[in-house]
């Protein structure tokens, strides 16, 4: 760890496409000297519908590429990824993995009605994960779960105002209006890019639940445990490398709208 305090320090950031970008907001925000590496997996997206083993072979060649751009940490940006792999990681590599998880337990603890929704892909409602938080943090309250299908694709396709979306999403949080539910879990990294048109569905009083301000401040401690923080070693702005297996249009269109004025050249399409 020693060495790595006369260089900046870079965190490794992973998702199935541009759902991520949805925790590098939070990230940047929270670590704003740190350099970043983001790794889209385009290619392979969407994962929800994929098989475990499928997920995790992918993984691992993503962690593998960002583990020789010399990353200090690798955040698993994706709920579908770190329900599937976040174990086998933990057990090959010895780099630090910060993973995804829907936010069932604040949703439950602040929930009037005790009814809350949760939305992710079938693969997150499938991993033990999400099970096992469910079992600790929510045995108290009426949990609504439903599968997004076709919103990752929506957000993939810049089709997130798109009438057949608007529909998706009503057949998807109506029901959950309907029982009650006062807070929804976006139990997805791309569902923060649908937060307007759930809010229209779901209307003003229901609170939406986004983990990923919570996921930076979990990393930024992490990196402090680490001797990673290099925010008194550097005054300036930490920089962001776009990686992606597949197209680069969609994440240049949704980062740029974040953090305006990246290079075009910082997006990079490579094959893992
Ligand atoms: N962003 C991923 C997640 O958080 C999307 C999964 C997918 O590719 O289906 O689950």
């Amino acid at each position: 760890m020693k060495e790595k305090k006369s260089e900046r320090s870079v965190i490794g950031i992973f998702d199935s496409g541009v759902g991520g970008l949805s925790v590098w907001r939070e990230l940047f925000k929270e670590l704003p000297f740190s350099d970043f590496i983001y790794l889209s997996d385009n290619a392979f997206c969407p994962y929800g519908s994929r098989k475990q083993q499928e997920i995790v072979d992918r993984v691992i060649k993503a962690v593998d590429f960002l583990i020789k751009k010399d990353v200090s940490v690798i955040v698993i940006a994706c709920n579908t990824a770190t329900a599937a792999a976040i174990e086998t990681l933990r057990k090959n590599y010895t780099i630090p993995f910060i993973g995804m998880e829907p936010a069932v337990k604040p949703a439950a603890i602040h929930s009037a009605t005790g009814v809350i929704g949760v939305l992710a892909t079938q693969a997150t409602f499938k991993g033990k994960l999400y099970n096992n938080t469910l079992e600790h943090f929510a045995s108290d309250v009426k949990v609504i779960q439903q599968a997004g299908a076709g919103l990752v694709e929506a957000v993939e396709h810049d089709l997130t105002d798109s009438p057949q979306t608007a529909e998706l999403l009503k057949n998807y949080i109506m029901p959950m209006v309907e029982a009650g539910a006062d807070h929804i879990v976006l139990g997805c990294t791309h569902f923060p890019f649908l937060a307007d048109q759930i809010r229209i569905v779901a209307g003003n009083g229901i609170t939406i639940v986004d983990p990923a301000p919570a996921v930076a401040r979990h990393t930024r401690n992490v990196m402090a445990e680490k001797g990673l923080l290099q925010d008194k070693l550097f005054s300036t702005e930490g920089r962001t490398l776009f990686f992606s297996t597949g197209e680069t249009a969609m994440l240049q269109k949704i980062a740029l709208s974040i953090k305006p004025g990246i290079p075009r050249e910082d997006f990079i399409r490579i094959i893992i």
